[in-house]
């Protein structure tokens, strides 16, 4: 199946040290690591694997580390005809500790660089798309991007990614069929778990299916109908990387949903592929 992306492709800096720092230490890094990173490029590499046709849209930067980025992307089968260069731009770059203590990822985000734009988006031709994906970023372009797909590729299914906690990010939920909120959105807003979350958010859809990923908990849905369900967490042997985690979730939700899986179905898919991710590092799938 198609599917089109739009969102981030970062750079991440990755230090695995013996157990996370305090504030003022120094230590030295068991070992050191460059990857392609980004919610959005991130969730595409896994469903390229999967056997999806990939393409991703976002900003990127005018310098090495962008076509870095951008090999990475093709090379992991995933066309980048459709981004959006900017001229002298710095690629956003992530400083992530990676603790093998706790195979926790802390993550110290740098960004000098516009956001994609809806003029940019507008130019693709939508209408070959199944399923079209946007990471929840500046809300008043998201919500362009989302009304123009809705308006021009009736048949293709949209989803929205809530993730960070942005000044009225809550105006894309009613403009796609699916959201996938994270656990530190959910957090930030003092939702103690997903009905909190799911019953503060309803308003803003009658129609879509909810989903909430929430680490050790598992991950939870609500239908429009108001039904819940919960599937707990896949642990893997050891938790060794959950770096991407929460992108590997969005693409085993979109796979599931791709191949007409119930959402149920699709849930537990994507804890499966998280939790085995998290047993792992980097975003192979075994
Ligand atoms: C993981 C990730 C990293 C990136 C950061 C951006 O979900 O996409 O690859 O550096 O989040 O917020």
């Amino acid at each position: 199946m198609r599917v089109l992306a739009v969102g981030g492709a970062t750079l991440d800096i990755v230090n695995s040290v013996a157990a996370y720092p305090k504030e003022d230490d120094e230590l030295r890094a068991i070992s050191h690591h460059q990857s392609r990173g980004g919610n959005a490029a991130n969730t595409l590499v896994v469903l390229s694997q999967l056997g999806h046709q990939c393409s991703w849209v976002g900003m990127l930067g005018d310098d090495a580390a962008s076509r870095y980025i951008i090999d990475d992307l093709r090379r992991n089968g995933i066309d980048t005809e459709r981004a959006t260069v900017h001229p002298g731009g710095t690629t956003p770059t992530s400083y992530i500790i990676s603790s093998r203590a706790t195979g926790s990822r802390t993550i110290v985000h740098y960004r000098d660089l516009p956001e994609y734009s809806y003029t940019a988006f507008k130019k693709i031709d939508l209408g070959i798309y199944d399923w079209i994906h946007i990471e929840g970023r500046e809300v008043s372009v998201c919500e362009k991007i989302l009304r123009h797909a809705r308006e021009v590729a009736r048949s293709t299914t949209l989803s929205v990614e809530v993730e960070k906690p942005r000044k009225s990010i809550e105006r894309l939920i009613g403009l796609a069929d699916f959201v996938m909120f994270s656990k530190s959105y959910a957090s930030a807003h003092g939702y103690r778990n997903a009905q909190q979350l799911f019953d503060a958010v309803r308003p803003f859809s009658i129609s879509a299916m909810l989903f909430a990923a929430w680490g050790e908990a598992g991950a939870w849905l609500q239908g429009a109908d108001g039904r819940s369900h919960h599937e707990p967490a896949f642990r893997p042997p050891a938790v060794v990387d959950t770096l991407g985690a929460g992108d590997v979730f969005n693409a085993g939700l979109i796979d599931a949903l791709l191949a007409g899986n119930e959402p149920e179905a699709a849930l537990k898919h994507a804890v499966h592929l998280a939790g085995e991710k998290c047993g792992r590092r980097g975003l192979r799938i075994a």
